[in-house]
């Protein structure tokens, strides 16, 4: 057979680990996919810089159009990222009847219902492994291997650059922006952290992942998103304390009302093992109703782990291409006109346990007054933690863990114990979850 020839869009991180990986495992892989796969042509910004990763017979070139247009092309890897560019070749390529594998995941999560339509009109594949916590095949593992069952939730550390920066946090007993400087420093994140910090990287993952869970559409815009920027080192200290590690998680359920998806720190016991999922790596846990709990860990970035990813698209492509396209696995694992209109919950309408940190005067009659605010609302106390204040101080700090709730009843009374002469200030509110 005739080998498959692969046209690359970007030539960085993960372009040059592509190469180099599909270069040195070549001849394994070929025994996998039963064909040869070879990248004939890349699209790059720095000619130069190319040369130096690609040798022989590639085609290196200057404008995507090039590719996405060449009569040659197979196969189409978009390792660009953004929407914009991005976007525009990948609707070309599926446009000229190629296949496609992106590590976009900005561009699926906004853009995928887009994408996939007109990839089911070509008849052609749209994969993205690689989108969702680099190299951990977790897109492989919701769509086909857990394919028999119920996905009940689903709840993620999936982005590294923020988990290394509340390992640091909890470990060292730092500050958010000076490990945020060392982070930068390291390389973990980038020039321009805010797709990090501010959890928006997460949320397009999980926005993917809940879509193969649960049959839904990408809804991105309705995810709820809440960064780290505003934890502070006393909250973390105090959930350690409690026997609690904070993640940022990305978590989604599915319940009688709808599909809740949302992105936050998250405290979770620390004797889970995703709990200890420490610096820049990455982990998922889902509970299926046939299966139970399944967890997959390994690198969420880096060029040859997310290559990893990227290649195995590139191989199932491969192996696939000749089939008829209704034989093919669905780009989210139901059928296309087997989509579930659920709908996705706002964050006030979310069930969950929550840590709730209060600055009160130190004097009888204050907690019964926090306490009967919270039972008005039918809020129950799980656990709580009073210290003794501090030398010279009338103040201390309360800390309380209340059992699953509604979001809108704990807004609701912490607007009330606001409002009481005792506290001071605003009640941190932190989100709680067992995953049990
Ligand atoms: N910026 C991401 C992270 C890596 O820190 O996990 C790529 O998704």
């Amino acid at each position: 057979m005739k080998p498959i020839k692969v046209g690359l869009l970007g030539l960085g991180t993960v372009g040059s680990g592509t190469f180099n990986v599909l270069k040195r495992n070549q001849e394994e892989i070929m025994r996998r996919a039963g064909r040869a796969i070879e990248i004939t042509m890349v699209a790059v910004r720095n000619v130069e810089r190319a040369k130096e990763i690609v040798k022989g017979d590639v085609e290196i070139v200057t404008d995507g159009n090039l590719v996405v247009n060449h009569p040659d092309i197979d196969i189409v890897v978009e390792l660009i990222g953004g929407n914009d560019i991005a976007k525009d070749l990948v609707l070309k390529a599926i446009a000229n009847g190629k296949h496609v594998v992106t590590a976009n995941k900005a561009l699926i999560a906004k853009h995928g219902n887009e994408v996939f339509k007109a990839a089911q009109d070509k008849g052609v594949m749209v994969a993205f492994e690689a989108a969702v916590a680099g190299g951990i095949p977790i897109i492989k593992a919701l769509r086909e291997g857990l394919t028999a069952n119920r996905i009940q939730w689903i709840a993620g550390i999936i982005n590294g650059t923020t988990n290394f920066i509340l390992s640091e946090m909890r470990d060292k007993g730092l500050d958010f922006a000076t490990v945020l400087k060392q982070a930068q420093a390291l390389g973990y994140a980038e020039a321009d952290p805010t797709f990090d910090i501010e959890g928006i990287d997460a949320a397009h993952k999980l926005t993917i992942m809940a879509s193969i869970a649960f049959g839904i559409p990408t809804q991105f815009d309705k995810a709820y998103i809440e960064g780290i920027t505003k934890l502070e080192a006393t909250d973390i200290e105090y959930a350690e304390q409690l026997g609690y590690r904070i993640k940022l998680l990305g978590i989604t359920k599915r319940s009688e009302a709808g599909i809740e998806l949302r992105v936050h720190p998250t405290l979770i016991p620390e004797k889970r093992l995703i709990a200890n999922v420490e610096g820049a790596m990455n982990a998922v846990l889902v509970q299926g109703d046939a299966v139970g709990a399944t967890l997959y860990y390994g690198k969420g970035a880096g060029s040859e782990p997310t290559a990893s990813s990227v290649i195995a698209d590139v191989v199932d492509i491969t192996r696939l291409a000749t089939a008829d396209p209704e034989h093919r696995v669905p780009y989210l694992a139901f059928q296309p006109n087997a989509l579930s209109d659920l709908k996705v919950l706002p964050i006030s309408e979310v069930f969950t346990s929550y840590y709730l940190r209060m600055r009160v005067e130190d004097k009888p009659g204050v907690l019964a007054d926090v306490t009967k605010i919270l039972a008005e609302f039918s809020i129950s106390i799980d656990a709580m933690l009073q210290k003794e204040p501090a030398e010279g101080e009338s103040r201390t700090d309360i800390i309380m863990l209340t059992h699953q709730t509604q979001e809108k009843n704990v807004d609701a009374a912490i607007t009330r114990i606001e409002a009481l002469a005792s506290v001071t200030g605003k009640v941190t509110k932190l989100r709680l979850e067992e995953l049990s």
